[in-house]
């Protein structure tokens, strides 16, 4: 590890209080003189470090910086990968993928210039935010794959759970709502082989409005964001989470133990929903959530269910 990484890491540790030069310097093996070179490369790179005589350095709370080796560490992701900016985390992870990055490599950026939503859509993917893409090799069939984007629901609930008070819930199929407002999408992509039906790998990527301070118009009323500025959290922390809780919770697809958790948090159910299939808008009554993630629904008092694909749900 380089000498700033490593003052990194010391001082990550001891966020928002003072580390003395000297105790760097030692723990390092490094003189002083290097110590404050390393802390001037790393306010280089964006981090908001004090520096106060005879007390030493300190890494200020809201310091925020991307940092793929500390999202390695609090993930256990065996690589991730940073982009300052990109088009698309999906499309890198894809790429990735193809030449056979490993399972759990993860690409994370600070922007992305056309994010990709569902169904075609674009994501607002403005500097500050997390936007993540994980490669999953899962050995699974497609329709437990299409579970994945389920799971990753519950996963990220999950990790916005351990650092706030906050009770996220879920529309489905993929998005996060907290206070009635959007704060995550995820979509996922899947590559199989056509004559097995294996597939390859699955792509989930996640979109998280974090401490984001103002939205496009179109979005004002839709879009809300997670944490304040002056909120302790950082991406890295909640990526690393979030990464680590998609990487536990696909090793089982198979047994589906995230569905009822999935159901608790689905605010849809119970509800007078419109859902658009073919770009056919319909009424329906969300009745709930079935064991393959399906939405349970009444039309005109005949029930059916809804699969993810194509189809489009808005609470009346
Ligand atoms: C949706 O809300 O429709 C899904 C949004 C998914 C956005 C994420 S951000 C990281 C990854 N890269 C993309 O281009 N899309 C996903």
């Amino acid at each position: 590890m380089k000498s700033s990484d490593l003052v990194l890491k010391y001082l990550e540790e001891s966020r928002g209080f003072f580390v003395s030069g000297e105790d760097l310097a030692l723990k390092i093996g490094i003189s002083r003189t290097a110590v404050w070179k390393a802390v001037k490369n790393l306010e280089s790179r964006g981090y908001k470090i004090e520096a106060v005589t005879n007390k030493g350095y300190s890494l200020s709370p809201n310091s925020d910086v991307l940092s793929p080796e500390i999202i390695k560490n609090l993930s256990g992701s065996p690589n991730v990968i940073l982009k300052k900016s990109t088009e698309s985390t999906n499309t890198d992870a894809k790429l990735l993928a193809v030449s056979g990055a490993e399972h759990g490599t993860a690409v994370i950026a600070n922007e992305q210039i056309k994010g990709k939503g569902r169904l075609g859509r674009s994501f607002y993917s403005s500097e500050g935010g997390i936007y993540l893409s994980i490669v999953l090799r899962l050995k699974t069939d497609f329709s437990s794959a299409v579970l994945v984007t389920t799971a990753s629901a519950v996963a990220v609930c999950k990790a916005v759970e351990k650092f706030s008070d906050l009770t996220p819930q879920i529309k489905w199929v993929n998005d996060i709502f907290v206070g009635g407002k959007k704060v995550c999408g995820i979509s996922c992509e899947a590559v199989s082989d056509f004559e097995s039906g294996v597939v390859d790998f699955v792509i989930v990527g996640i979109g998280v409005n974090f401490k984001t301070k103002s939205f496009p118009p179109e979005l004002e009323e839709i879009a809300g964001s997670l944490f304040f500025e002056n909120e302790a959290v950082t991406r890295n922390e909640l990526a690393g989470e979030i990464i680590k809780n998609v990487l536990e919770i696909t090793e089982s697809l198979g047994d589906k133990k995230f569905i009822d958790e999935y159901r608790r948090r689905s605010f849809l159910i119970g509800e007078d929903i419109i859902f658009r299939e073919n770009n056919v808008w319909s009424d329906a009554l969300c009745l709930g959530i079935d064991d393959d993630g399906g939405l349970i629904v009444s039309v005109n008092g005949v029930k059916r269910t809804l699969v993810s694909g194509e189809v489009s749900v808005r609470r009346k």
